[in-house]
């Protein structure tokens, strides 16, 4: 490999990185278009780095290219959205089941106080983060890296979902809190059920969204 394209491709990973934590904090969104010569011109880079770190983006799911219109950040359809929390309960009811022992308990007892805090942890960001960390500690038990990786390929999308999504009110917060507590008493059959039951009602306050205005 020649040093030049090394050079290229670590250029294209970071211009990746740039565009990938903008879409993911909604600061482009969905279906918003993106243009490789616009960024290109911003960022002071030749075409090629934009081209490929799109590619990436393109592979992962998050960026879709239409030949001849152009790149846009990834929208869904309510069916691809109720398909993608299909694959994502299959992971966490399935790891949950297979790797209970295994889930970490004291990562667990912290999330459970983060829930159980004063301020409203229902809140914004900081919620999704909370979120996103005790459903990872479930999937992060079966320490599978092919899992592991799958799932939060997976997240990506449902982060993307989400700012679809943003003005909903989650019971979420209340569930969490059962779930973890159920975790933590060793009762594996009523933390599955806790679980899929949450995982069914998110998905059925996502398909109540309208996405007619989102899908072209
Ligand atoms: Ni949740």
């Amino acid at each position: 490999m020649t040093s030049t394209k090394l050079f290229r491709e670590s250029i294209a990973e970071q211009v990746y990185a740039i565009i990938k934590e903008e879409i993911l904090l909604a600061k482009r969104e969905p279906g918003e278009q993106i243009n490789p010569r616009e960024l290109a011109s911003k960022l002071g880079l030749s075409i090629m780095p934009i081209r490929d770190a799109l590619k990436q983006l393109v592979d992962e799911g998050l960026v879709v290219h239409k030949p001849r219109v152009g790149y846009f950040v990834r929208t869904f359809t309510s069916q691809e959205i109720r398909e993608i929390m299909e694959v994502r309960k299959l992971c966490e009811v399935y790891c949950l089941e297979e790797y209970f022992d295994r889930i970490d308990r004291e990562k667990l007892l912290a999330c459970l106080e983060s829930s159980q805090e004063e301020h409203d942890p229902t809140e914004g960001e900081e919620f999704e983060h909370l979120d996103d960390n005790i459903h990872s500690l479930i999937v992060q038990a079966s320490g599978n890296i092919f899992l592991i990786k799958g799932y939060e390929n997976l997240k990506d999308l449902i982060v993307l979902i989400r700012h679809l999504v943003r003005n909903q009110t989650y019971q979420a917060n209340e569930e969490h809190i059962m779930l973890i507590e159920a975790i933590l008493k060793g009762d594996r059959k009523g933390a599955k059920q806790i679980l899929k039951d949450h995982i069914d009602r998110v998905t059925k306050s996502f398909s109540k969204m309208s996405f007619k205005s989102l899908n072209s």
